[in-house]
């Protein structure tokens, strides 16, 4: 019996994790795995009705799920950053989900933006830090509001935070078996001493992985490739900012917000599984909004606690339901966000 606990958040969150919901229902009777849900109401309504994001106590009581699985934060009336850093951060950082794993998939059907290319083309992972460089929030300002201001925003990276991303990077790539390419993504030319660190490490370990080629690559030209070559791509891995920079850009290849999903893993813990577009306020209630991102967020949630199967039978549901959509943008599916669900459902095997 897999305890999974569920925060639907913010906007347009709730409707689709209801369609992730009803997937897991399907999957579970299918392959005959029982699970029970916990219910919480994180989010912006909350927030202003209590003044609390979320309690630590909460924090103590989501260690003991088997997965988390999150719908979106982002409240148009709650001053941006509130929710943000309170919740989502939050979790991510008392949870030590050091991981962001954000699959960069096209599937069949579904329109890319970059002319030529198609599902064979566009079929990658990002490894993203989740736990350290410039989201540790250290800084300060210096003379602030004068002329003489100075702002100062730290990165950190300590070697076991590095070490411990590149390690299961490396285990990531051998594991998906497709290339067997892991290319790091950074900025050794400016960034002197934290990509440094990261190059150092990224070789060191390298010993480790004999079959898995290596490759290195700056953001900047990452993003050039990203448009230009995406076939180039197995598994990027890259710093927490950088990695959050690209994955929009990734999401955009592979078709937009409406499929894009991640995870949030703590391989010794308790992971956290979200579609990565936002709350999308302007949709909310008007069952317009993609749940497939959601869908897909469950679907890897599933392979996280050991349900491969039934995973990989989401996912597979999800490619034929990409082929029977007019497109995936938000009012322009062909299909209200309850009938894209339902669909997904018919077409699980
Ligand atoms: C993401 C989001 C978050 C991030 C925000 C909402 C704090 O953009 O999950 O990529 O920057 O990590
Ligand atoms: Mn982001």
């Amino acid at each position: 019996m897999y305890k999974i606990a569920v925060i639907p958040g913010d906007g347009t969150g709730p409707e689709v994790v209801a369609e992730g919901l009803k997937v897991l229902e399907a999957i579970a009777s299918k392959k005959g795995f029982k699970y029970e849900l916990a219910n919480y109401d994180f989010g912006g309504e909350r927030y202003m009705k209590t003044g609390e994001v979320l309690a630590d106590s909460a924090i103590e009581e989501l260690r003991g799920f088997d997965a988390i699985y999150l719908g979106a934060v982002g409240h148009p009336d709650v001053k941006p950053g509130i929710l943000e850093k309170g919740l989502l951060l939050k979790l991510r950082f008392s949870l030590d989900q050091y991981i962001n794993l954000r699959p960069v998939k096209l599937y069949p059907g579904v329109l890319s933006p970059l002319k030529d290319k198609g599902p064979e083309d566009i079929d990658f992972v990002v490894v993203r830090e989740n736990t350290e460089g410039l989201y540790v929030g250290e800084g300060e300002f210096i003379n602030k509001g004068t002329e003489e201001e100075v702002a100062i925003q730290v990165s950190r990276n300590s070697y076991k935070g590095v070490e411990r991303c590149l390690r299961y990077a490396y285990e990531y790539t051998q594991k998906r078996n497709k290339e067997k390419k892991l290319t790091l993504c950074g900025k050794t030319n400016v960034l002197t001493y934290a990509w440094d660190l990261w190059e150092r490490t990224f070789n060191k370990l390298a010993a480790n992985y004999p079959d898995v080629k290596t490759d290195y690559a700056h953001v900047d030209a990452t993003c050039m490739w990203m448009i230009k070559n995406p076939e180039w791509f197995d598994v990027i891995v890259t710093d927490n900012m950088f990695g959050d920079i690209i994955t929009d850009l990734g999401a955009m290849i592979q078709g937009g917000m409406g499929i894009a999903a991640g995870g949030n893993i703590n391989p010794e813990g308790v992971s956290m599984f979200e579609p990565i577009g936002g709350s999308a306020p302007k949709y909310t209630g008007k069952s317009v909004i993609n749940p497939l991102a959601a869908i897909c967020a469950a679907g890897m949630l599933l392979e996280n606690i050991g349900e491969e199967e039934a995973g990989k039978a989401v996912e597979a549901s999800v490619m034929k339901t990409t082929t029977q959509l007019k497109s995936l943008s938000a009012g322009k599916m062909g299909y209200s966000t309850q009938e894209v669900g339902d669909l997904v459902v018919k077409n699980l095997k």
